[in-house]
């Protein structure tokens, strides 16, 4: 709706700055203006300035400047018409309704929103009745305290027709006010109406300023549907809301930013657990409206996936979602929770510290796209460099934002010229060219395919890096034979070229030094999985406190073991070649790498 300018005016001139501002923020007088610590920033001297006369609040630290109606949608969340209807109440405006249809349409609005909240009242009660004895036990089996409860109004709908219309006619409340809130539906064919939730665990879900507007209800145990949430109505529309965004919004302010998690339960154990910052879409995925709203509260939100390939997919879908609304400084970072788990569980079996180091590993939304191309296929051919290359800049077409759009071409443009130039060098590097095996990549994807890649399988190639990583002088020592195997794991394999471009290009290249490199060209999170308690619980020589003694013999170990797979794999593709054409060079090049082998005590 728009409003007209000289009631806007009338807002501005009746509200000063100072009297809003001064609401979240301790204002000291200088003069004609007001000081205070910046709401928008973390600092401990004072650069934020009020303005009463010109009307603005201005930060000299952050650079953010507004009125009072920019305030109200920044620090509190709200859409445009939102601060606008809540500033007019404070100044006692009444806001201009353009037409008799608004207006009938924002005073249903307005009482809808009572009719809702007596609803949420009233289900919050009912969990304290008798009938609602198993839904509390419920919730507190699954570890939610009293206090919890309460804040999150959680409630019960009972058993039994009609329990909420009687009790809400009893409060004035009419039917087809229960109707259009979607609390009561009416069978198509006519009769009684139903009840929208019944025998469910109700979780309210709030407004931008913490009103109930709509419910979840979950079942209680199992069953189907888990969850069944209020239909869209003149308040709720699911995919411009989020589950607790008007607390999350305060929190996240001093926590500095915002995780978006799956469900209902994920951000309420959260928030127990003292991550109020928590918010959760409505059982769809992350719409473009939800990002937007996200990007009021924070500039890196961070969406949790689940670590699976689901996960994965799902995290990769969100990231070209937001591709198109990447604006110079907002952005979504991704963490992936350890397989099977949501913050719920993980926040159970590993509490706040272990949710909090995961969430630490979150990557960003560069390293996200870049490395679902680099591992969706192999590019040790020209053609499969430039098919990634063409799929990398297709991503980056979706880019809108001029500014975004030409530092990602920057940094993509990096980054395939440095996976390019490892894989050129790895090419030349000393390759034992008498043997013939200079082609063995090309048969290697055969043998690759063949069957999951196996847990152990990746466990020994994470022991290897880490080896690699924390006596970086091995690097050096055995860079010709490490450029000669490849990893199965395409992350690790692609982690394992980076570190040996490196290697050759820096010389007193050290541990540290090398981590820095990685986590900053976007291996923070492959670099995470192999610097870990678990690869060093299986091999101590690989942990930074292992001998390089100890570590040099195992890597000596390893490499001997590659050499041999390798071995195999060109004395399988020497046979196929044979079986394919019988002449006497490959069958004497079989012969010939046979004898090898078997010299190399590989049968
Ligand atoms: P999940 O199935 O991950 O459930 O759904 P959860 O949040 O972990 O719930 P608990 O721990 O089993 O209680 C995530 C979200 O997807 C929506 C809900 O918003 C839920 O919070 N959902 C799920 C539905 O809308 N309907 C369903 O049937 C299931
Ligand atoms: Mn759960």
């Amino acid at each position: 709706m728009a409003f007209p300018p000289q009631f806007l005016e009338e807002l501005r001139a009746r509200l000063p700055v100072s009297e809003v501002v001064g609401r979240k923020v301790r204002l000291t007088r200088h003069g004609r203006e007001f000081k205070g610590l910046c709401p928008f920033h973390n600092e401990k001297t004072p650069s934020f300035t009020v303005n009463d006369d010109k009307a603005f609040y201005h930060c000299f630290g952050c650079g953010q400047h507004g009125d009072v109606i920019s305030f109200a949608m920044e620090t509190e969340g709200l859409s445009f018409p939102e601060a606008i209807e809540k500033l007019a109440a404070q100044a006692g405006l009444q806001v201009p309704q353009s037409s008799p249809e608004e207006r009938e349409r924002a005073k249903v609005r307005s009482t809808l929103y009572d009719v809702v909240e007596q609803v949420c009242a009233w289900y919050g009660e009912q969990l304290r009745q008798p009938g609602g004895r198993a839904a509390y036990d419920y919730l507190r089996g699954r570890g939610f305290t009293d206090e919890t409860i309460a804040q999150f109004r959680i409630g019960y709908a009972p058993d039994g027709r009609g329990r909420l219309l009687q009790a809400m006619e009893g409060q004035g409340v009419r039917r087809d006010q229960l109707v259009e809130a979607g609390l009561l539906k009416m069978p198509e064919g006519g009769g009684d109406a139903r009840d929208y939730f019944f025998n469910r665990v109700i979780f309210p879900i709030n407004d931008g300023r913490g009103r109930p507007i709509a419910f979840g209800g979950r079942i209680l145990g199992d069953g189907q549907p888990k969850y069944l949430n209020s239909p869209e109505t003149p308040l709720f529309q699911k995919g411009r809301s989020l589950y607790n965004f008007a607390m999350a919004r305060e929190a996240s302010r001093a926590a500095g930013t915002v995780i978006v998690a799956e469900g209902y339960t994920d951000v309420i154990a959260l928030a127990q657990a003292g991550l109020s910052n928590a918010v959760a879409p409505l059982g769809t995925a992350l719409t473009e409206d939800q990002i937007r709203l996200l990007w009021r509260v924070a500039d890196e939100p961070v969406l949790s996936f689940d670590g699976d390939t689901a996960g994965e997919r799902a995290a990769l879908r969100a990231a070209e979602r937001a591709l198109p609304l990447l604006q110079p400084g907002k952005t979504l970072r991704f963490m992936a929770l350890p397989a099977g788990e949501d913050p719920d569980t993980l926040i159970k079996s590993r509490g706040a510290d272990g949710f909090r180091t995961v969430l630490s590993g979150a990557r960003q939304l560069v390293d996200v796209l870049w490395q679902a191309e680099v591992s969706a296929a192999r590019h040790d051919t020209p053609e499969r460099r430039a098919d990634l290359e063409r799929r990398v800049n297709g991503r980056l077409a979706q880019i809108e934002d001029p500014g975004v759009k030409y530092h990602y071409q920057q940094t993509m443009r990096d980054r395939l010229r440095e996976l390019f130039s490892v894989a050129r060098r790895a090419r030349q590097g000393g390759f034992g060219n008498q043997t013939g095996r200079g082609n063995r990549p090309d048969f290697a994807p055969g043998l690759r395919s063949r069957g999951d890649i196996g847990a152990m399988k990746q466990l020994q190639e994470r022991i290897l890096l880490a080896t690699l990583v924390n006596h970086s002088d091995l690097l050096h020592d055995s860079h010709e034979a490490l450029n000669e195997i490849s990893l199965q794991n395409r992350e690790l394999d692609s982690l394992l070229q980076v570190i040996l471009n490196l290697a050759a290009t820096t010389p007193a290249l050290d541990t540290r030094e090398l981590q820095r490199h990685l986590n900053q060209s976007g291996y923070e999170r492959s670099l995470g999985t192999v610097l870990h308690s678990q690869v060093y619980r299986q091999a101590s020589f690989a942990a930074p406190d292992g001998t390089i003694a100890d570590a040099r013999t195992a890597l000596d170990e390893i490499l001997a073991r590659y050499q041999r797979e390798n071995m195999v794999a060109d004395r399988v593709a020497a046979k196929e070649e044979l079986a394919g054409d019988n002449n006497e060079s490959n069958s004497e090049k079989l012969l010939e790498l046979v004898r090898e082998e078997s010299g190399a005590g590989g049968l």
